[in-house]
């Protein structure tokens, strides 16, 4: 039986899965480990089942022993691994993508609803118990009619779009090429980030972490977008420059933000929690049983598959 090191703890039945097909070390305590510690951990092991929390750069790839023969990463994205260093190692690297497009898409929506309809203040006034009902009390931007930029319309930024077309929302998007007439589905493609912000009442961020979207909103971006424009967040935290976020809404350039992700989390910028138009949840894109149990069944069929075939469809290196 080969050896896999889960580092983070998974549901019961998916933990139970893993202990069938593999010898797996499990993360009981769902302790964050040190880049030394997942080294030392992996010593005598075939294969890694990491998440998004483990930081596994260049230098922890190289220090890894020779036994690792894949990485199968328990989530979409895969922008805490250096993928290419992997690659010269010659270890695999896997994701999960489709399982968790729909429940990733909802929490879009929620950012883009939450953000649009002051959910934040709202929730403040209830708990402050002294709220009282106005005809301009927490007026706040409707759906209907409105323009939403979707940067990224991979699957989750499709999905996105499929919703927020039954809110009567007008979709524009940004991809790295343009897509068939037949799944573009009427969404309006720009050739450039700055075409496609300018006429974003809100915009959902839906693209992969890259060298490229690395701080793709910043002082100057934020400039291209309509004033008094929403944007959300619901890929990696790395594509903002926080502090001109900030600052853009407190200047009132930008309406109100939804954000689900934050570059460095679980640490978040402080200055957002201070900002009562900041709609901001705990990295909750994928959180429903339904989903968190595809994500990690897949992720253990990828090393399955890996180790049965030598390869694996869902390999990103
Ligand atoms: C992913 O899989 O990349 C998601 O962000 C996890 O919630």
């Amino acid at each position: 039986m080969k050896k896999v090191l889960v580092t983070r703890k998974l549901l019961r039945s998916c933990e139970d899965k893993a202990s069938k097909l593999f010898n797996s070390h499990f993360n009981s305590n769902d302790e964050l480990y040190s880049q030394k510690k997942l080294i030392e951990l992996s010593k005598g092991y075939d294969g890694i089942l990491s998440s998004l929390t483990d930081k596994i750069d260049k230098n922890t790839i190289e220090k890894l022993p020779e036994t690792i023969k894949i990485i199968s990463n328990f989530a979409v994205g895969f922008g805490n691994i250096d993928i290419e260093a992997a690659k010269k190692r010659g270890i695999a690297v896997t994701n999960t993508p489709d399982v968790l497009t729909d429940a990733t898409a909802e929490i879009a929506i929620l950012l883009i609803l939450g953000a649009c309809r002051r959910a934040n203040e709202g929730i403040n006034w209830v708990k402050k118990e002294n709220w009282k009902w106005s005809s301009d009390f927490l007026i706040g931007k409707q759906l209907t009619g409105s323009r939403l930029g979707i940067l990224g319309m991979g699957r989750i930024g499709r999905a996105v779009a499929k919703i927020a077309k039954s809110f009567g929302m007008e979709i524009h998007y940004r991809n790295r090429s343009r897509l068939s007439p037949e799944i573009e589905n009427g969404a309006k493609y720009h050739e450039s980030i700055k075409s496609l912000f300018s006429v974003s009442d809100v915009l959902s961020i839906c693209c992969p972490a890259t060298k490229e979207t690395k701080d793709i909103i910043n002082k100057e971006t934020l400039e291209y977008f309509p004033t008094g424009a929403i944007i959300t967040n619901v890929a990696r935290g790395d594509m903002i420059d926080d502090d001109a976020m900030v600052q853009a809404l407190i200047n009132r350039k930008i309406y109100a933000i939804g954000l689900d992700v934050y570059k460095g989390e679980p640490k978040i910028n402080p200055e957002y929690l201070k900002q009562p138009t900041a709609f901001i949840l705990p990295h909750l894109g994928s959180a429903t049983k339904k989903t968190r149990t595809a994500m990690a069944d897949l992720a253990i069929d990828n090393i399955d598959e890996f180790f049965r075939s030598g390869t694996c469809k869902n390999k990103v290196n």
